[in-house]
């Protein structure tokens, strides 16, 4: 069982209730008789820690249906009154009419009535007048039934508490309902009623967990009459179809119902526990609903005292729980790293997600030629982990519906005989939930993915920078098309790195994967598109949308909330944007093409770094030559190699020894007069994507005072579509990268 209603996208902006009315005494209530037994089930065995729960055990629970369809949980509190949570019934601030519900009591699965269980018609449901929405508290609704319910074995009341009745904090209580057993998952067939043990958190212990900053940085403020249950680790919780349900609590051999499941920041997320409307505090207004019914509800006096004084320990420890995935101690030594042997194959690369699956690409597995035959031998497949003696054997392949045909579902889960045990080494990888986002500039490291080979070159750090979601989206996408803003899964990833140039060919239909770090705690965020071949920025599909699969197959895997939500000063990712026109197939919809022989451009330069590169430069005055940064400045390193400068080359003569070209071509356009711009600088790695050189022009005229600049009137005409030019749009677009540009101040060399 894990939560109710998703607010995960919710903007919760509540200042307390000021008062405490939640602890207003009561006029003390005499003894009464207690004409109602409640609380009391058959005894009866119960899985701890496990799911389902055993026939009889919670005779209270009610299934409150629609149109023969379950919506929400409830328990019976007398034969007449079923409680509840007021969300289930207030839609769009009205209430839903009673006889729109009906009632199934003394059911464990919902496939076929047992011996006891019977459905009931509802008179009337009574919501606090003050109800507005979940995050505003006061979710409690009271159902009147058409006629009592049939008390028998499986079939009984609940106790409630007194408004006086405190729970101890830390004490097991248990959750019941027929909700989802993970984010997005049913219950599956045949719908046995699910059970949870939860612990009651302190207020102040809750609080402190909501105040930490979530994904999108959200916090909640819990207000008075709200209780949590759960784990800071998460994991355990109730979910969407559990609401209404009961939070009952063992005390003196009767259960007392301490809350309603009420709603929850996901389910079973870390330091997001479920939160649950507290009864004690509505004694009174329950009192209230059922006066001149009996028997009404039982409220058994509380077998022990509760101490005095403030209940709350107010030295509560706050216990935040940090991820348990994702931690490695130097980057590229990679404790998920599961290498998938096969034999007569080249090993399979691929990442531990928990203690027993292994997530690699299915296309390691797939037979290419008869693709729908089972993979054989899997006895004789082996799993090589981190710090593990021996091999791992394979119990179990599960291989991705659509891995056969579509490249961004290429993936399978290995499940290991025996789960590992987690330690330092090996570690799961941290998976995303659907509404991740990675942040623009975000730090990633590209991996090795299935059969990819090693990375060309020792200078190779695979080190990336995602480019924004706009820029990424719209390279690959259509004219016009929206951009999913950042709590929507995005179409593609992509990571700006320099690598393959250096190399002098590009690592083409290798798999890789892409790595980015949060907060210390790295992610597996992408794998890479086959079908982008050299053309940067590679995309990689993102691994958002494949969460809920992989949660379903190993029941457990690592999904982490966002743990970096700071936007930058310009918060511009949160608009929704539309791509504008060209921007298919790269940039300027250039493809690199070998340069017709016997042009001469004759502002192109020559730059020798000293050690090993030569990049493109551009005479922008006479004395002056501006080039990338990257192509002169080392990542990190802020002192000026000795350069030398060639003009008049145009490339057409060999190079020195042991230089490689590093790739930064400029991107020209042509006016209408004929001359040619200068627009853009490839980006570090890339040979069709640019940034725009207008954004330098007031740091470039100021630096050189006789480089040339278009009036405004001679911005650069551009030819209509089809062309290979850059359209204005693009160039001066909000969300561009920014040019990293380097002038060189020319002196004469002397030469031989
Ligand atoms: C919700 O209520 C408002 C006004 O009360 C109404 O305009 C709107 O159409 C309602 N929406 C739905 C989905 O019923
Ligand atoms: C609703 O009203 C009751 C009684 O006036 C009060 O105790 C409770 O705090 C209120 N709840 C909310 C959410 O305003
Ligand atoms: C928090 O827990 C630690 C270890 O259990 C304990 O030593 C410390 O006193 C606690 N602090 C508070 C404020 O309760
Ligand atoms: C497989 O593809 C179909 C059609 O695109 C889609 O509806 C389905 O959700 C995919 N399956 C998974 C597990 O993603
Ligand atoms: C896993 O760790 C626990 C506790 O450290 C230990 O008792 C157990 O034997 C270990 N299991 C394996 C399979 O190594
Ligand atoms: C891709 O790799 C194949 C084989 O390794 C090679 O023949 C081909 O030229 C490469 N293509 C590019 C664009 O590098
Ligand atoms: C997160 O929210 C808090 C208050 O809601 C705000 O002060 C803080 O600046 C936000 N942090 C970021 C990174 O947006």
């Amino acid at each position: 069982m894990s939560q109710h209603l998703l607010l995960l996208l919710v903007i919760l902006a509540i200042s307390p209730i000021p008062g405490d009315s939640q602890d207003s005494a009561l006029s003390p209530t005499p003894e009464e008789p207690e004409d109602l037994d409640c609380g009391r089930p058959e005894p009866s065995a119960r899985i701890v820690g496990g799911s389902d729960a055993q026939p009889g055990s919670w005779p209270w629970q009610v299934s409150l249906q629609q149109s023969g369809g379950h919506i929400c949980g409830g328990s019976l509190v007398a034969p007449s009154w079923v409680l509840s949570a007021a969300h289930c019934f207030v839609k769009n601030g009205t209430l839903e009419p009673a006889t729109e519900w009906s009632v199934l009591l003394g059911v464990r699965s919902q496939d076929g009535l047992l011996d006891g269980a019977h459905v009931r018609a509802v008179a009337a449901i009574l919501v606090p007048d003050n109800y507005s929405s979940v995050e505003l508290g006061a979710d409690l609704a009271l159902l009147r039934l058409a006629s009592p319910a049939q008390l028998g074995p499986a079939v009984r009341p609940v106790c409630l508490p007194r408004a006086s009745h405190r729970f101890a904090h830390g004490a097991a209580c248990w959750a019941t309902g027929w909700g989802d057993i993970q984010e997005a998952e049913h219950l599956p067939l045949p719908w046995v009623l699910q059970e949870v043990e939860l612990r009651l958190l302190g207020e102040d212990a809750c609080q402190c967990l909501y105040s930490r900053p979530g994904p999108f940085n959200l916090t909640f403020q819990l207000l008075p009459g709200m209780l949590c249950a759960g784990y800071p680790g998460g994991r355990r919780d109730t979910c969407q179809g559990d609401s209404g349900g009961p939070l009952v609590c063992e005390e003196g051999g009767r259960w007392f119902q301490a809350g309603i499941t009420s709603f929850g920041f996901g389910c079973g997320r870390r330091n997001r526990p479920g939160v649950f409307t507290a009864v004690a505090p509505y004694e009174a207004w329950i009192r209230e609903q059922v006066i001149g019914s009996e028997p009404g509800p039982a409220f058994p006096t509380q077998s022990w005292e509760p101490q005095s004084g403030p209940w709350e320990p107010r030295d509560e420890n706050c216990t935040i729980a940090l991820p348990e995935c994702g931690k490695a101690p130097r980057p590229e030594t990679w404790p998920w790293e599961a290498q998938v042997m096969v034999p007569g194959s080249r090993p399979c690369h691929g990442a531990l997600v928990s203690e027993s699956w292994v997530l690699a690409p299915a296309s390691c597995f797939l037979d290419p030629i008869n693709s729908d035959g089972p993979p054989r031998d899997r006895d004789n497949w082996r799993v090589l982990l981190p710090s593990r003696p021996r091999a791992e054997l394979v119990a179990r392949l599960v291989l991705h519906e659509n891995a056969s045909w579509d490249d961004a579902s290429d993936l399978a889960l290995l499940q290991l005989r025996a789960p590992v045990n987690l330690s330092t080494a090996p570690r799961p990888v941290c998976l995303p939930h659907p509404e991740h986002y990675f942040l623009p500039r975000s730090r990633c490291r590209l991996a090795l993915w299935g059969r990819g080979e090693p990375a060309p070159g020792p200078n190779s750090r695979l080190e990336a920078e995602l480019l924004s979601g706009w820029w990424c989206h719209c390279l690959y996408g259509r004219q016009g098309a929206s951009v999913p803003p950042p709590g929507d899964a995005p179409h593609a990833l992509c990571p700006a790195y320099q690598e393959e140039e250096e190399a002098g060919r590009c690592w083409n239909y290798s798999h890789r994967s892409l790595l980015c770090q949060e907060e210390g705690t790295w992610f597996l965020a992408g794998i890479s598109d086959l079908s982008s071949g050299c053309l940067r920025p590679r995309v990689f599909h993102p691994l958002q949308t494949h969460g809920p699969w992989i949660s379903h197959v190993t029941g457990g895997a690592y999904l982490e909330d966002q743990l970096n939500w700071d936007w930058g000063p310009e918060g511009e990712e949160t608009e929704t944007r539309t791509c504008p026109p060209h921007t298919e197939h790269g940039a300027c919809g250039l493809r690199p093409e070998p340069a017709v022989m016997g042009v001469l451009w004759p502002w192109l330069a020559e730059v020798h770094v000293a050690g090993d590169r030569v990049c493109t430069g551009i005479l922008v005055a006479p004395g002056w030559v501006l080039a990338a940064t990257h192509c002169v400045l080392r990542p990190g390193s802020t002192t000026v190699p000795y350069v030398e400068v060639y003009l008049g080359r145009a490339g057409d003569s060999p190079l020195p020894q042991g230089h490689q070209v590093t790739s930064a071509p400029p991107l020209l356009c042509l006016t209408k007069r004929r001359s040619w711009v200068l627009t853009g600088m490839a980006l570090p790695g890339s040979r069709e994507l640019f940034a725009a050189i207008g954004p330098e022009e007031a740091w470039i005229s100021q630096t050189v005072g006789e480089a040339h600049f278009l009036p405004p009137s001679g911005y650069p005409h551009w030819p209509p579509e089809g062309s290979d030019l850059c359209p204005p749009d693009m160039a001066s677009a909000p969300g561009s990268p920014q040019a990293a540009v380097f002038l060189l101040l020319l002196t004469p060399l002397m030469q031989g």
